[in-house]
């Protein structure tokens, strides 16, 4: 469940993911937002990025199973984010990133989105998934901010890395981290090269 970046899955195009008979449909999102703040007044944090702690233990995004014979991709996720974090967010296909075939699960496509959200209304979001979301407690056992930098310990993103993810989460996180630009190349290649002596 551990997965690795090697971990993430055959990509499929949306179309074909679309039209495979005896599949189910997943879809999940990375949501993101640019920040002044700075940890110990020292560090800037630069960037937002939220995942969730799931009623499983693992990490993963918000989001979940979709029907499309009943509802598009798009409208599926902002059902799901109306339930797992209380409210509704858009999603359009701009936030589309692409859909794969994660090995851990055999029936199963995931797609996957990622979308720029201001300071602002992250933390709206943040409120809301603690205060209207009917899945908090339940299915959802939080948000979480996935902490992007590296510390003189070792600790920050490496430890991060080191916790249990769901299905192929954790390569959806470090690809779009790098795509994204939510890192520079060093804090990732320091936590990636950390968090491998880490896991067991
Ligand atoms: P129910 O409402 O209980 O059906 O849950 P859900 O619709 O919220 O579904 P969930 O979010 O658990 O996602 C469905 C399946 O997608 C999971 O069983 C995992 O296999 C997979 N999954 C869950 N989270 C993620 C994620 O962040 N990324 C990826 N790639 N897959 C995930
Ligand atoms: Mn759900
Ligand atoms: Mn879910
Ligand atoms: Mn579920
Ligand atoms: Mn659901
Ligand atoms: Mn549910």
């Amino acid at each position: 469940m551990n997965c690795g970046v090697g971990m993430d899955g055959q990509e499929i195009s949306r179309e074909e993911a679309l039209s495979r008979r005896g599949f189910k449909h997943a879809c999940h999102i990375l949501l993101h937002a640019e920040t002044s703040a700075k940890l110990f007044r020292k560090i800037p944090l630069k960037h937002i990025v939220l995942m969730q702690m799931r009623f499983d233990g693992l990490l993963g995004f918000p989001g979940g199973l979709v029907n499309p014979s009943e509802e598009t991709l798009e409208s599926g996720l902002s059902r799901e984010l109306q339930e797992e974090v209380g409210v509704a967010v858009p999603v359009t296909v701009d936030d589309y990133v692409y859909s794969r075939l994660p090995p851990s699960s055999p029936n199963l496509i995931t797609h996957f989105y990622t979308k720029k959200m201001t300071e602002a209304e992250l933390l709206e979001l943040e409120k809301a998934a603690v205060g209207n979301a009917a899945d908090h407690g339940l299915e959802v056992m939080g948000m979480v901010r996935v902490p992007l930098y590296t510390l003189k310990n070792g600790g920050g993103l490496s430890w991060f890395l080191s916790h249990s993810f769901i299905s192929n989460s954790r390569a959806q996180l470090l690809g779009s981290l790098r795509r994204l630009g939510l890192v520079s190349e060093g804090v990732l290649d320091d936590a990636l090269r950390q968090g491998d002596q880490m896991r067991h």
